[in-house]
């Protein structure tokens, strides 16, 4: 059940977010695309500034990929400007290619060819014929210095995606796009992804990345912007995104019997609440203590046992259901049942 309860109505400046006025690389504005009848971007406008890692969180079909290949040069907008290093993108995307790394949401490899070979192909692309010792150097980056002479076709999924921001970085790109560097990886292999990442970062180079996953944009991003059906609900730091929430805590549980929904976002101190599979609940608490204490008198005058109690401090993920009215993870947003928000008070529309 999707239930928007927060403006998104944030103007072009108020989207860049704070600081973003500080040395911008990219500029957009009013950027839209449409597909058919379908609103794929809808007047979005940001700025990434030079150094930061930069992210784009949202859900399969929110407008991330669409974004990134407008800016990137491959698929023209119906409205809005973009401008890459001061160079606008379009109508003649040419030199602001040349001045980028792209990594695609899916990128195909030469199975048949060495590591070093890959790296040099792509280099001859932008006209520069690297060396085999620096081939290796950039594989060496990504943690693939022992793979140089290896072929594609021998890399685990994780190993490939580190190849794959390698050719991005091919050009020694003025900004790095990464289109959901690790999704599809087990927790290790996105973790060394992560870890690839951070040092592209550390080398001074921006990063601008997509992705749906929530501790990924906490842990990796400067500043995320949050997305939902093509629009920017919000952009900060994660942490300020978070902080803004209020003293806000997530209460999982479960009950030894049934209790409508509506009784348990009753309860004193919730702010929002959803059922969850297997007699499980989870509330959104602005007073945690509250929400706890009326909790158990309810289970106590029904007769029924609390298990499970999980009390925890607000992510991304809270940021995200506060603005948009569902979950972010698909994998849980399993179609259970969530209940209009009581008060907008910890939502964004605050003008921002
Ligand atoms: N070439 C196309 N023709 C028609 N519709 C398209 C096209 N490309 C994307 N769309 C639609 O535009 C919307 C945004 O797609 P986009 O690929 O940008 O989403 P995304 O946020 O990158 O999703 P994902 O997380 O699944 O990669 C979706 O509804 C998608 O179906
Ligand atoms: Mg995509």
């Amino acid at each position: 059940m999707s239930r928007p309860v927060a403006a998104a109505a944030a103007g072009p400046d108020a989207a860049a977010g704070p600081g973003a006025a500080v040395d911008p690389v990219i500029r957009v504005a009013g950027l839209t695309k449409r597909y058919g009848g379908l609103v794929a971007v809808d007047a979005v406008s940001f700025s990434v500034r030079r150094g930061e890692v930069f992210g784009i969180l949202g859900p399969n079909g929110a407008g991330k990929t669409t974004i990134l290949e407008m800016i990137e040069g491959l698929r023209p907008p119906d409205g809005g400007t973009i401008e890459v290093d001061g160079l606008p993108v379009w109508p003649d995307p040419r030199d602001v290619k040349r001045r980028i790394g792209v990594q695609l949401q899916a990128t195909a490899l030469f199975d048949l060819l060495k590591l070093h070979e890959i790296i040099y192909i792509f280099g001859s692309c932008y006209g520069l014929y690297r060396s085999r010792a620096e081939c290796a150097e950039l594989l060496e980056r990504v943690g693939l210095g022992d793979k140089t002479t290896g072929y594609a076709n021998e890399l685990s999924g994780g190993q490939q995606q580190r190849l794959s921001i390698a050719l991005a970085l091919v050009n020694d790109p003025v900004v790095t796009f990464l289109d959901e560097p690790t999704t599809g990886l087990d927790p290790r292999a996105r973790r060394a992804v992560w870890d690839v990442i951070g040092e592209v970062n550390r080398d001074g180079k921006t990063v601008v990345l997509t992705t749906h996953y929530m501790e990924e944009a906490q842990r990796l991003c400067d500043r995320v912007a949050i997305m939902d059906f093509g629009r920017i609900m919000a952009l900060d730091a994660p942490r300020v995104l978070i902080n803004r929430l209020g003293a806000m805590v997530t209460i999982h549980f479960s009950l030894s019997g049934t209790v409508p929904l509506d009784a348990i976002c009753d309860l004193d101190g919730v702010a929002s609440c959803r059922a969850e599979a297997g007699a499980g609940f989870a509330v959104v608490a602005t007073d945690a203590q509250a929400a706890v204490v009326s909790l158990l008198s309810l289970a106590r005058e029904r007769d029924l046992a609390v298990a499970n109690l999980d009390v925890r401090g607000a992510d991304l993920e809270d940021v995200f259901l506060s603005m948009t009215g569902h979950r972010l993870s698909e994998e849980e947003d399993d179609g259970h049942e969530t209940a209009p928000r009581k008060r907008r008070a910890f939502g964004f529309g605050d003008g921002r």
